[in-house]
C-alpha cells in the first residue's frame, strides 16, 4: 500500500468517525523552547492546557514531523527518520482511553476491503504504563490481546511529553512482530528492532513541568480535561504494508536512494553495510533538508539554521564516500520533490528557492571541503616526512572542527594515503571540546535549561513591570543565581562573577523582557549605596511570568534581600519604542494596501530596525513596497498619539484587534491603539507615545522566507536617516566615478551595459576570425606523412573544446579528399588538456581510425578519451606531455 493511500485511510477513517480534518502545521511554530514540530498534537497544545477552547471535539492530522536527537541513528537501524509524517487523532475532553484503543484497534486490523490496513491481529503487541490497568483491560476487552502481548513499561517509554513544560499523560503503544529474522522475541520490551512501535497513543491528562529528562521532571496537575493525542508513524507503516527491510526504502524514500545508486560507483544493498548506511542518509537528510527550508529556515550556525546546515553535509559527505565527486543536491532536491510533491505542494511551488538555498550550501560546503583537504595533505605529507605513519589527532581534530571534516571521511582519506590516524588523540580533544560546549551552553538563556531552581520564584508571583510608566524603579533582590544556581550573594570578581553566568531576579523592574518580538532593554543596576553596580545586558522571561535579569557585575556586591535601583539605559529604550511602534505601522500599512488575508505570521525589532513576516504568496510589487512605505510615512507624519488600555480578549477581538495567529492569549489584554482605526493590536510591548517619534521608516526590502511567507525589514529613526545617507554616498561616489549628475547615472549605466554587450560581441566575432585564418593556416601547412595529410597541432592557451572541435572540421572540410588526419590539442583552464581528433574516410580506407589514434594521445598526456572512426575527443591532465603526443601520434600514423 502506497504511502498516499496510508495517509488518506487514516484521514478518512477518523473523519468518519466524527473527527475534523487539520492540515499540517509549519514545522516551525513559534516557540523559542521547541526548535521543530516533533509531534502531530504541538499545534494543539493551547487546546490542552485549556488556555483556548478547541472549535472541535475531535480533530485527525497528518503532521510534518522532525525528530534530530536521534540524527547518528539513521540508516542504522530500520525505523529512524529525521523527517516522518505523523498521522493523528485527537480528542479534547470527548472520548478517552476506550475510543483510543478502539479506533486506532479498528483501522490497523480491518481488512483493506473495509478500508483499514489489514495488519494480522496476531503479530499486534501493546504497552501501557506501570500502573495502567485501566489501558490493559481495554486491551484485553476491545482487542482480545492475550495479557502475554500486554506489556507494562515505565517513565521513559510510557510516559509522553513534549520534553518541556507542557501537557503530558500516560501512554499506550502498538508494536508490530516482524518476526525472528529481526531478533530475539519477548515483546518491544526485549527487542524494538523486531517489535517495531507504529503507533503511540498518549491519554493526555496532566501538565508537566521543567526537569531533566525523560523520567524526571515535575507532575504540576491535572489538566483542566482529559484528552487524546495519538501519533502513528506513517513511514514505518508504509514499511511493514510494502513490505520493505526498512523506512529508507518506502515508496516515498526510495527513489532518492535509486537516484544516487545510478551515480555512485558503489551500489546499495550490495554487501556494503557501510555504504547502505550512506545511502540511507542521503536518502533521509535530503528530504528533511527540503522540508525545513520549505519551511523558511537557511543554513546558518546556530538553533534550526545548523540543524539544516547539518543535514545537508551529512548529506554531501555521505555522497563523497560513496565516490561520487560531482556536485549531487540538485538532483536530490528535484527527486525529493517529485516523490514528496504529491502531498506537499510547496515542494513543487517553492522548488526553485528551496532548490536554491540548499545548492548554495553545497557549492560552501565543497570549497571547505577542498580548503580541508589541503590542509589533510599538508598532515600527510608532513607524517610521511618524519617516517611515521600515523596522522595526528589534532589535524584530525582541526580538520573536523574548522572544516567539518568527520573522522570517517579523515580515516578514509589516511588509508588512502597509506596511513592511519591517532584515532584516541582525536576522541580526546573531542571530548574536551564538548565539554566547553556545555559549558557555553549552560551559560546561554533558558531556552533548554533546567528550570526547577527558578520555581520557588515563579510560584511566589510574578514580576511587577513598571517600565510602561518609568525608567527607573527602585527594587528588591527575591533571587541570585550563579550557572542555573541559588546564591545568596554574587560580588564583583567573586566566585562564578564571570560575565554573562550571573542573574538577578527583583520584585519589579522597568527593564522590558524578550517578548512579542520585541528584544530585552539593557540598562544597569545599583545598590543603595551607589558602591554595587552591574550591567543588564538580556532580560529573559521563566515560565511566562519571571523576569530574570542577566547581569555583569562591575562592582561591589549584592545580596539577596537587598534593595536596588534598576534603570534602563534611556537611549536603547527610546530606539526600542520606535522599533515596536513602526513595526504596528508597517503592519497597519500592509493591511491597508494588501488587504486582510497579508496575516501576520512572526515579527522581530530592536532599536532602529524591524522585521515583518506575513502570509502572502508572491513577491510584493515595487508600487505595493513604495505604498506601503507611504502610508506608513504619512501616519507617522499624522503624528497620532498612541493610546494603550486593558480589556477583555473577547472585548478586543470584537474590536477588531489584531492579534498573532496561534499564539494563546490570556483573557484580559493590552491593547495598543495608534491613530484610531489606523492600527489596533493586542500587545505587551513598549511603544513611543505620539507617532511622529517614531521617525521615518525606510523600508529595506522584501523577501520570501517559507512557502507563503513573506518578510518586509525596514529602519526607523536615526538609523533610517543613517541608511538614507549611506545610499546617498553611495549614488554621489558612482556619480563621481561616471561623471555625470546622480540623476544620469542609471541612464548611464544602462548605456555602458549596452555598449559593454556590443564590445563582448565584437570579441566573440574576432575571436571566430582569428580561429577560421587559423584553420586556414593550418590546412596549408599540413604535412605529408606516408600517404597522409596530416594536421598536428597545438593550439593557443585556452582554446576550449567546443573551439577545437569547430575548427577540426573545418580544417578537415579544407583539406580535400586525399587521406588526411587533423588532430589539435590545447591546454586550457586548471591544466586541463582538451584534445580532438578527426580522420576522414580515405584515411579510414588505410586503416587509420579516430578512435584508435585517440589513445595514444591520451596516454601522453595522462588522459582519457573516446569517440567513432572519423571524430574521437578527450581530456587529459598533464600538458607537459603535449608534444610528446603529437609526435607519437604522427609515427602511429607512419606505421599505418
Ligand atoms: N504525541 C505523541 C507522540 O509524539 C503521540 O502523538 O508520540
Amino acid at each position: 500500500m502506497q504511502t498516499h493511500e496510508i495517509r488518506k485511510r487514516f484521514l478518512d477513517h477518523f473523519v468518519k468517525a466524527g473527527h475534523t480534518e487539520v492540515p499540517s502545521a509549519s514545522v516551525i511554530l513559534d516557540d523559542p523552547n521547541l526548535l521543530f514540530v516533533n509531534a502531530g498534537m504541538v499545534q494543539f497544545v493551547p487546546f490542552f492546557l485549556g488556555q483556548r477552547s478547541a472549535p472541535w471535539d475531535r480533530a485527525t492530522s497528518v503532521q510534518k514531523c522532525i525528530r534530530t536527537p536521534d540524527i547518528e541513528e539513521v540508516g542504522i537501524t530500520t525505523r529512524h527518520n529525521t523527517f516522518f509524517q505523523m498521522a493523528g487523532n485527537f480528542s479534547f475532553g470527548d472520548y478517552f482511553k476506550r475510543g483510543a484503543i478502539a479506533l486506532a484497534w479498528d483501522l490497523l486490523t480491518n481488512s483493506v476491503d473495509e478500508g483499514g490496513y489489514g495488519f494480522d491481529p496476531e503479530k499486534l503487541w501493546a504497552t501501557v504504563y506501570l500502573d495502567d490497568d485501566e489501558a490493559a483491560d481495554l486491551w484485553r476487552e476491545i482487542a482480545n490481546l492475550p495479557v502475554e502481548r500486554i506489556q507494562r513499561r515505565g517513565m521513559a517509554d510510557n510516559y509522553w511529553s513534549m520534553g518541556i513544560p507542557g501537557p503530558c499523560g500516560p501512554s499506550s503503544e502498538i508494536y508490530y512482530d516482524r518476526g525472528p529474522e529481526y531478533g530475539i522475541e519477548g515483546g518491544p520490551e526485549a527487542n524494538e528492532d523486531r517489535y517495531i512501535e507504529i503507533w503511540n497513543l498518549v491519554f493526555m491528562q496532566n501538565e508537566r513541568g521543567a526537569g531533566t529528562s525523560k523520567e524526571n521532571f515535575e507532575i504540576l496537575g491535572p489538566l483542566p480535561r482529559q484528552n487524546i493525542d495519538t501519533g502513528m508513524g506513517v513511514e514505518r507503516v508504509a514499511c511493514l504494508l510494502q513490505g520493505v527491510d526498512n523506512v529508507y526504502e518506502t515508496d516515498l524514500v526510495r527513489p532518492v536512494i535509486d537516484l544516487v545508486a545510478s551515480i555512485a560507483p558503489r551500489g546499495y544493498g550490495v554487501g556494503n553495510h557501510d555504504d547502505d548506511v550512506r545511502y540511507r542518509i542521503i536518502a533521509d537528510h535530503s528530504r528533511t533538508a527540503a522540508i525545513i527550508i520549505g519551511d523558511g529556515v537557511s543554513p546558518g550556525n546556530d538553533g534550526r539554521g545548523y540543524v539544516l546546515r547539518r543535514l545537508l553535509r551529512r548529506v554531501i559527505r555521505s555522497a563523497k564516500l560513496l565516490g561520487i565527486d560531482t556536485p549531487i543536491v540538485a538532483q536530490l532536491m528535484a527527486t525529493v520533490r517529485d516523490a514528496m510533491g504529491p502531498s506537499y505542494p510547496e515542494l513543487v511551488t517553492d522548488f526553485d528557492r528551496i532548490n536554491r538555498i540548499a545548492v548554495a550550501e553545497e557549492t560552501a560546503f565543497n570549497r571547505t571541503l577542498e580548503a580541508g583537504s589541503r590542509l589533510f595533505d599538508e598532515a600527510a605529507e608532513i607524517t610521511k616526512a618524519s617516517g611515521a605513519t600515523v596522522i595526528a589527532g589534532n589535524s584530525a581534530f582541526t580538520l573536523h572542527d574548522t572544516y567539518g571534516f568527520p573522522i570517517d571521511l579523515t580515516l578514509e582519506m589516511a588509508s588512502e594515503a597509506g596511513l592511519s590516524v591517532d584515532e584516541a588523540g582525536f576522541r580526546a580533544l573531542m571530548n574536551e571540546q564538548r565539554q566547553r560546549a556545555k559549558a557555553d551552553a549552560a551559560a546561554r538563556k533558558h531556552a533548554h535549561a533546567d528550570l526547577t531552581a527558578y520555581r520557588e520564584l515563579v510560584d511566589a508571583g510574578p514580576t511587577e513591570f513598571t517600565g510602561f510608566d518609568e525608567l527607573t524603579s527602585q527594587a528588591t533582590i527575591l533571587g541570585i543565581f550563579v550557572d542555573g544556581k541559588r546564591v545568596p550573594v554574587v560580588a564583583h570578581g567573586g566566585e562564578g562573577e564571570t560575565p554573562d553566568r550571573v542573574e538577578i531576579v527583583l520584585d519589579r523592574t522597568p527593564l522590558y523582557a524578550e517578548s512579542g518580538g520585541q528584544i530585552a532593554d539593557i540598562g544597569s543596576l545599583s545598590g543603595t549605596g551607589g558602591a554595587a553596580k552591574a550591567q543588564v545586558t538580556d532580560v529573559q522571561k521563566i515560565a511566562k511570568t519571571l523576569f530574570v535579569h542577566r547581569v555583569n557585575v562591575e562592582s561591589g556586591e549584592f545580596v539577596e534581600g537587598d534593595t536596588v535601583t534598576a534603570e534602563v539605559d534611556p537611549k536603547w529604550r527610546h530606539g526600542a519604542t520606535q522599533g515596536h511602534s513602526g513595526t504596528h505601522m508597517v503592519h497597519a500599512a500592509l493591511r491597508q494596501i494588501l488587504g486582510p488575508n497579508a496575516v501576520q505570521a512572526g515579527s522581530l525589532n530592536r532599536p532602529g530596525y524591524l522585521r515583518f513576516d506575513f502570509n502572502w504568496q508572491g513577491p510584493l510589487s515595487d508600487a505595493q513596497r513604495d505604498e506601503i512605505e507611504i502610508v506608513a510615512n504619512e501616519a507617522v507624519e499624522a503624528d497620532y498619539p498612541v493610546n494603550t488600555m486593558y480589556t477583555k480578549l473577547e472585548k478586543a477581538k470584537a474590536m477588531g484587534a489584531m492579534a498573532l495567529f496561534g499564539e494563546a492569549y490570556p483573557e484580559d489584554v493590552r491593547l495598543v491603539e495608534i491613530g484610531g482605526p489606523f492600527s489596533l493590536e493586542l500587545c505587551g510591548g513598549t511603544h513611543v507615545h505620539n507617532s511622529a517619534q517614531i521617525g521615518p521608516i525606510t523600508l529595506l526590502g522584501e523577501s520570501s522566507v517559507g512557502s507563503g511567507v513573506r518578510r518586509v525589514e525596514a529602519y526607523t529613526g536615526l538609523d533610517s536617516f543613517k541608511h538614507l545617507a549611506k545610499e546617498r554616498a553611495l549614488l554621489a561616489g558612482l556619480a563621481s566615478s561616471l561623471k555625470v549628475p546622480s540623476e544620469e547615472v542609471p541612464a548611464r549605466v544602462a548605456t555602458l551595459v549596452d555598449r559593454l554587450k556590443v564590445a563582448e560581441k565584437e570579441i566573440e566575432r574576432m575571436r571566430r576570425s582569428t580561429a577560421a585564418s587559423a584553420a586556414s593556416n593550418a590546412a596549408a601547412g599540413a604535412e605529408l606523412v606516408g600517404k597522409v595529410r596530416v594536421v598536428a597541432q597545438r593550439m593557443p592557451v585556452q582554446t576550449t573544446a567546443g573551439d577545437l572541435r569547430s575548427l577540426v572540421g573545418d580544417i578537415r572540410g579544407k583539406l580535400g579528399n586525399e587521406p588526411a588526419v587533423v588532430a589539435l590539442i590545447a591546454q586550457g583552464d586548471n591544466d586541463a588538456v582538451p584534445y580532438v581528433i578527426s580522420v576522414n574516410a580515405a584515411a579510414q580506407d588505410l586503416g587509420l581510425r579516430a578512435n584508435d589514434l585517440i589513445r595514444t594521445l591520451a596516454s601522453t598526456v595522462d588522459g582519457r578519451g573516446g569517440g567513432k572512426a572519423d571524430l574521437a575527443q578527450g581530456s587529459g591532465k598533464d600538458p607537459t606531455g603535449i608534444d610528446a603526443a603529437l609526435d607519437a601520434l604522427r609515427a602511429d600514423i607512419a606505421r599505418s
